[in-house]
């Protein structure tokens, strides 16, 4: 586990939000992009180390838009950026720790990643995350 990466924040709309977190950034987003297989588009503030990922839905059927429906806008996740992620996926799945996806898969901002069970962290949704290597 290297440091955060990011913390993901769920919002209604993008473009909207966007003009807030400019306002209180300062800054412009450094990416903006969608995941088709996610259903969601995500746009990134670069903040230092670290991001802020502002995530919308545009399907009805993924995590979150059921988010925003039961609990409305606000942090959604926080992403731990690791060297290997199936190594670290094995540590924790042996530590007793469920996962979200049993394989890697594709996330924004060309990473492989994998959620946590919140039910088995404290109610905090952790993602890991590995730089994909070109
Ligand atoms: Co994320």
């Amino acid at each position: 586990m290297k440091k955060i990466n990011h913390i993901g924040v769920a919002v209604n709309s993008l473009d909207d939000s966007i003009e807030i977190f400019k306002k209180v950034l300062n800054v412009n987003p450094s990416k903006r992009e969608i995941v088709d297989s996610e259903g969601v588009e995500t746009v990134f503030f670069n903040l230092g180390e670290s991001k802020i990922e502002l995530i919308s839905s545009f399907s009805k059927e993924n995590t979150i838009s059921k988010y925003l429906s039961k609990k409305s806008e606000g942090i959604h996740h926080i992403c731990i950026e690791v060297d290997n992620i199936e190594s670290e996926m094995k540590r924790v799945i042996n530590s007793g720790i469920r996962v979200l996806n049993d394989n890697p898969k594709l996330g924004a901002d060309n990473k492989k990643i994998c959620f946590l069970h919140p039910k088995d962290t404290c109610g905090v949704l952790i993602e890991l995350s590995q730089e994909i290597n070109q």
